[in-house]
């Protein structure tokens, strides 16, 4: 079994990697973010609730995502691993991550780290409003996302240094590139 956290700031590049790793090792993909945006786009009581702190880049309480991810490994039992993007995003989820997954013999094998520049994230998220309309991707709100995650998420990385998992990544340059580092990250810890 091989569990990944696939960290970083917003549009660091965590849900075009997981596409590409998922399509590699066979992982079961659960981000946080394309689930609250199915809630939205089915207008369930959760999205509506959600939508309006999403739309200011605020995260969505614990307990919610929290809630969500353990209905999500349930659903899978027979899944090889699993990729965690965009969760965990606050030391709370990071610590209830771990209990859920022990109470099923299961842990994180890696955390990876996504190092981007800001200038690049801003780019590259005011580019995707552009082109598909996502309505946290203005600037006003883009800022403040990456505010959020210097204050409430940047700390989940010593959570797993201390784990012993943590592997900071370069994330400038192609997608391609990218990737390159982060299967050679993985194959180090498959073998
Ligand atoms: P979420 O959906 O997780 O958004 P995010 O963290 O802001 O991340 P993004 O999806 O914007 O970026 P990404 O790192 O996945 O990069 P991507 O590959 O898409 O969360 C949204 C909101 O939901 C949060 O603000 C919060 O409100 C809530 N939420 C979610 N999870 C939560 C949790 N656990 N707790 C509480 N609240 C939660 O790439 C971005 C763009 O860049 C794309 O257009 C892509 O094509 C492009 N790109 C990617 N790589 C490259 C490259 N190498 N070169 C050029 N362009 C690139």
């Amino acid at each position: 079994m091989l569990n990944i956290v696939l960290f970083g700031p917003p549009g660091s590049g965590k849900g075009t990697q997981s596409g590409k790793i998922i399509k590699k090792y066979g992982l079961v993909h659960l981000s946080t973010g394309d689930i609250l945006r199915a809630e939205i786009a089915n207008k369930t009581r959760l999205g509506m609730e959600a939508k309006k702190l999403m739309d200011e880049g605020e995260l969505v309480p614990d307990e919610v995502v929290i809630g969500m991810i353990d209905k999500k490994i349930e659903e899978n039992p027979d899944a090889p691993g699993f990729i965690f993007d965009g969760f965990p995003r606050t030391k709370e989820q990071a610590y209830a991550l771990k209990k859920l997954l022990a109470g099923r013999d299961m842990k994180i094998h890696l955390m990876i780290s996504l190092e981007v520049d800001r200038q690049e994230l801003i780019q590259r998220l005011l580019k995707r409003g552009k082109d598909q309309g996502r309505s946290d991707d203005n600037l006003e709100t883009i800022e403040n996302r990456i505010s959020v995650y210097e204050k409430q998420t940047a700390p989940v990385m010593d959570f797993y240094a201390r784990e012993g998992v943590f592997r900071a990544v370069d994330g400038m340059g192609s997608i391609d590139e990218i990737f390159e580092r982060i299967v050679k990250v993985i194959e180090e810890v498959r073998t």
